[in-house]
């Protein structure tokens, strides 16, 4: 199957990223949050209580094939995968025959709601996985890329080692600015497809993209964090 690369009427990160992030800075997301969102992850909140394991998010798990795979790959961790479409994750219901695992569950929820409930609910993750989100390649739909979501600045705070997949090199540069923006350095570079685990993913190397794979250590930048406003209190003293 031959997908097409990412076609975009931007030449490179967009010229409004940086106002746009400066915009949200210091004030906090408000959107309400709708009650099924609220069952939603207190459904889940409860499978990851109950399994005592480290947690994998993998947040955009579409079809579950990821969560699915990344819980035999850390068989220690609890992988959850949220995707808000019910239309995917049945398409998986119907491949893997399970929405949940011994070590794995797959829920329906807007990662908008999840991601902020997860940060009151004091959730530290392990990893996050966020493999080929949307990427809203038209320069008006800026606002729709994760990076560039007033929800964002949850992310980093969430912890663990986050891993975004792309093919799409802009998303990737963007993704970048806006992590070291909230403190958070991170590394790109570009992927063999060795380790292929979504269904986007298989589609895309066989078409012959690049894939593109970011990673940071979001407990490491907040440790520099504390210890950097610690340093800050002293020297106010
Ligand atoms: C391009 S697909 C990638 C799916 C899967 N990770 C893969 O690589 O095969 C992006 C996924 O993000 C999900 N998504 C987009 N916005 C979301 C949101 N606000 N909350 C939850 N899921 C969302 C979509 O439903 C879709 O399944």
């Amino acid at each position: 199957m031959n997908s097409r690369i990412v076609i975009s009427n931007q030449a490179d990160v967009h010229p409004q990223l940086l106002e746009r992030l400066a915009r949200y800075r210091g004030a906090a997301f408000q959107r309400p949050i709708p009650q099924r969102s609220r069952e939603a992850f207190d459904a889940a909140d409860e499978l990851v209580r109950r399994s005592g394991k480290d947690l994998i998010l993998d947040s955009g798990c579409g079809t579950g094939d990821s969560t699915v795979r990344l819980a035999a790959l850390h068989p220690d961790c609890f992988v959850l995968g949220v995707d808000k479409s019910r239309e995917r994750l049945r398409r998986g219901e119907h491949q893997h025959g399970l929405l949940q695992g011994e070590n794995f569950a797959c829920v329906r929820a807007d990662l908008i709601d999840f991601w902020r409930l997860a940060h009151a609910g004091a959730w530290r993750l392990k990893y996050h996985f966020c493999l080929y989100p949307n990427p809203w390649p038209k320069a008006e739909h800026l606002v729709r890329r994760w990076h560039a979501h007033p929800v964002f600045s949850v992310v980093p705070q969430l912890g663990g080692r986050l891993e975004m997949r792309t093919n799409w090199r802009i998303y990737a540069a963007e993704f970048a600015i806006s992590l070291a923006l909230h403190g958070v350095r991170s590394n790109t570079e570009i992927c063999d497809g060795a380790q292929q685990l979504t269904p986007f993913e298989r589609k895309y190397a066989a078409s012959g993209h690049k894939l593109y794979r970011l990673t940071a250590d979001l407990d490491a930048a907040a440790a520099q964090e504390n210890s950097g406003g610690q340093r800050r209190e002293r020297t106010n003293t």
